[in-house]
């Protein structure tokens, strides 16, 4: 099992969600954030001195998958968040140790679908 943390535009939400339960995905986490990438954000020049303007909205999407669909998953939310500007966003993929549902204490697999 794998947490893919996709940081993605807002806009790119509403095709990402749907690409994904598509693909059979039952549940999403996102979380409004803000952050920057290699362009440092925007620069802005006040009272004489430039200051970085680091923050940008982004959206943060917390995915549980198996390992049967990672790839997949990868694939959909990269054709639905890719504009081929910069500021597209990015995609983490961590180990994912343990999954429980709190419900019936169903585990892992069981728990994730
Ligand atoms: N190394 C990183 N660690 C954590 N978050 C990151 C990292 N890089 C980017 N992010 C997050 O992803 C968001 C979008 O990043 P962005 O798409 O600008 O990445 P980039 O590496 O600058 O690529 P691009 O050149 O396509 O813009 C950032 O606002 C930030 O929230
Ligand atoms: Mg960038």
């Amino acid at each position: 099992m794998h947490m893919i943390t996709a940081i993605i535009r807002p806009s790119s939400y509403q095709a990402v969600r749907e690409a994904l339960t598509q693909l059979g995905i039952q549940g999403i986490t996102s979380t409004q954030c803000q952050g920057f990438g290699r362009q440092r954000g925007q620069t802005e020049i006040y009272r004489g001195a430039e200051y970085e303007v680091l923050e940008v909205p982004k959206l943060r999407l917390d995915v549980a998958v198996s390992g049967a669909i990672l790839s997949q998953a990868i694939e959909a939310i990269n054709n639905a968040a890719r504009t081929g500007k910069t500021g597209d966003g990015k995609i983490f993929v961590t180990s994912l140790k343990e999954v429980h549902r709190i419900r019936t204490g169903e585990v892992d697999e069981a728990a994730l679908t």
